[in-house]
């Protein structure tokens, strides 16, 4: 197959998981540069709910200008496309909405529970096995595509390079495989169970407890990377705008909002 051509369809569907939107037009390519690009590119002529997805990325976007090595075939690489009705605050929180999905589905194949690392990484045994790349197209305060990108180490036994040593796979940290169509089938059903309760409530109320269940660094020290002054505090737990909740030193305590600040572990990645 070249590099441009794709094959056009539905992501699998289960009688038992049956999804209304997600997945139901689904784009997928050998190669491509980035999942979240063509996502971009194609947004106008793609409905709510399209899915692209890639064998391998020659420029794999990640969080904070990074990118995202991505080998091919070994992982799970996807962008989901969302035109949703709300405004630009309340897209952001979309990508803990993920997260909690990503957690989920892989905790209904791999029968092991998955920990996020404050916003969105999944974390398996202290190691990075997910990250999620939320971006968002938005004119004059209302948005129009929030697209979610979503890369998954799936198989990927080698990783090597800056900001890899905490990094680790499905297979390496559980001694299992899957198959890839199956794992995403089940996060964009997680998903989109998510996503309706979520537009219903408008806030993340509903899904805190398993949230904060799974959040690798409650009660950890952590490190906030603040434009305004870098600090320490405790990490105490996350409100329903998803803003991490942080104990100060002088006893305060400070909403932290994943637009502006980094948090790191004091003690190793989480
Ligand atoms: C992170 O830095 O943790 C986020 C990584 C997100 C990677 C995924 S892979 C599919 C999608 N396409 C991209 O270019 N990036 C995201």
């Amino acid at each position: 197959m070249g590099v441009q051509e794709k094959e056009v369809g539905i992501v699998k569907q289960s009688e038992q998981k049956k999804r209304i939107w997600a997945g139901n037009k689904r784009i997928h390519k050998k190669e491509t540069d980035s999942t979240n690009a063509d996502a971009f590119r194609m947004a106008e002529a793609l409905p709510h709910g399209a899915v692209i997805t890639a064998d391998s990325q020659l420029a794999g976007r990640g969080r904070r200008g990074r990118t995202w090595v991505s080998k091919a075939g070994e992982n799970l690489y996807f962008s989901l496309l969302l035109k949703p009705d709300f405004e630009p605050d309340q897209a952001s929180m979309l990508t803990l909405v993920m997260a909690l999905a990503v957690a989920r589905g892989i905790e209904a194949i791999y029968a092991c529970k998955p920990q996020i690392k404050w916003p969105n990484d999944i974390v398996v045994n202290g190691r990075k096995v997910c990250g999620i790349l939320t971006e968002m197209q938005a004119v004059v305060g209302a948005v129009k595509h929030v697209i979610i990108g979503v890369g998954v180490n799936v198989d990927q036994t080698e990783f090597s390079g800056e900001g890899l040593e905490f990094a680790g796979s499905l297979f390496q940290e559980t001694g299992k495989t899957s198959d890839h169509e199956i794992l995403l089938a089940e996060i964009l059903y997680q998903f989109e169970q998510l996503y309706e309760r979520f537009c219903e409530e408008g806030s993340l109320g509903f899904m805190l407890h398993d949230y904060e269940s799974r959040l690798a660094n409650l009660g950890k020290e952590v490190q906030v990377l603040d434009p305004k002054g870098v600090y320490r505090g405790t990490a105490l737990g996350m409100n329903d705008k998803g803003e991490l909740l942080v104990r100060k030193q002088d006893e305060t305590t400070e909403a932290v909002y994943a637009g502006e600040v980094s948090v790191r572990g004091l003690f190793g990645y989480v």
